[in-house]
């Protein structure tokens, strides 16, 4: 792969049908994008000005990110799906490291919703004194691996996979955006005491939104009427979201996602790894899991017909 620079500051934006060349760039042992990320930028962020009011939602990727992008506009919108139609969600609640990221979160009035996939050490200071709200999404990792698989067959910023093995160690290793999936839930779940922190799961949402959004609604302070939450809930179903165009990359030119080759909103479930792992896969996973999650008192759904 060649380097290339990039000029636009929000990728989704671009309608530029040229076919950019990425690569993962180790920055402070965090593999960042080059073409999308500016390691001097990201060293910044942990300036950044942090008010009260600013929600950060984090999510290792493949997690639930655009999920959160739907659900956080909506209920800053109190439900109303009309209150912002003309953007995609990425653009309507943005990641914070992607470059030029500073000036926009800067100039955005409150209350400013962003996600990121960054690890703790990145993120603001102000956030340790217990300034702005962040909600952690995880989600079981198997499921996340196989998302990502398919996300790096048609994501251009990011390498094909030379098959599903390929990916499979590259993720156990940690060469991929977001890095190991273990660090990024550790670091981040053991400085929770820091923070004004919401731990919530993909999975826990999959069995109960209603409740998940209730839950993320008294943890944000915002009181939304019966009628506002079905609106909410009814408009972040993956059925609702996947005929949403702002609420898939269906807009972004295929020279960033190639359309042919995949789909964002894919399946939306829990337990697809079983229709991927091989049995030595899942055993290999589940010994390294055990060992990397030893200390932590986290949980997860593997199948579908464990929350139904
Ligand atoms: S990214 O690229 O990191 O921003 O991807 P991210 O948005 O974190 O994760 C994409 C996966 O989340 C699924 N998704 C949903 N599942 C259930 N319900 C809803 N509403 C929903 N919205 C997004 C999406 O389908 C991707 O998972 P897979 O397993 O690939 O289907």
């Amino acid at each position: 792969m060649t380097t290339s620079i990039r000029t636009k500051t929000d990728p989704l934006d671009s309608t530029d049908p040229q076919v950019l060349d990425y690569m993962l760039v180790p920055h402070r042992n965090f593999n960042l994008i080059n073409g999308v990320h500016s390691p001097d930028e990201v060293d910044q962020i942990q300036n950044w000005d942090i008010r009260d009011s600013d929600i950060f939602a984090v999510t290792y990727p493949k997690s639930g990110t655009i999920w959160m992008q739907q659900i956080l506009t909506l209920i800053e919108a109190k439900g109303d799906v009309t209150s912002n139609t003309e953007h995609l969600n990425a653009q309507r609640v943005p990641w914070i490291e992607l470059i030029g990221s500073e000036k926009e979160f800067n100039a955005t009035p409150s209350p400013r919703l962003r996600v990121t996939h960054l690890q703790y050490k990145f993120m603001p200071l102000a956030i340790r004194q217990k300034r702005g709200k962040v909600i952690y999404v995880a989600r079981n990792p198997k499921d996340v691996l196989v998302s990502y698989y398919h996300f790096h067959k048609y994501a251009a910023m990011l390498e094909t996979p030379k098959d599903f093995n390929d990916f499979f160690k590259k993720f156990m290793e940690g060469k991929v955006f977001g890095n190991c999936w273990f660090e990024h839930i550790k670091t981040w779940y053991a400085n929770r005491d820091n923070m004004n922190f919401l731990y919530i799961t993909y999975e826990e949402m999959i069995k109960d939104l209603h409740s998940m959004v209730e839950r993320m609604c008294r943890f944000l302070g915002k009181d939304l009427t019966e009628e506002q939450m079905a609106s909410v809930v009814e408009h972040s179903t993956f059925r609702t979201m996947k005929q949403n165009p702002q609420a898939n990359y269906k807009t972004v030119p295929d020279s960033l996602l190639d359309h042919n080759k995949g789909t964002f909103m894919r399946k939306g479930t829990i337990g697809d790894w079983k229709n991927h792992f091989t049995v030595a896969q899942s055993e290999r996973f589940d010994s390294v899991f055990q060992e990397k999650m030893r200390d932590l008192p986290l949980s997860f759904a593997w199948d579908i017909n464990d929350v139904t």
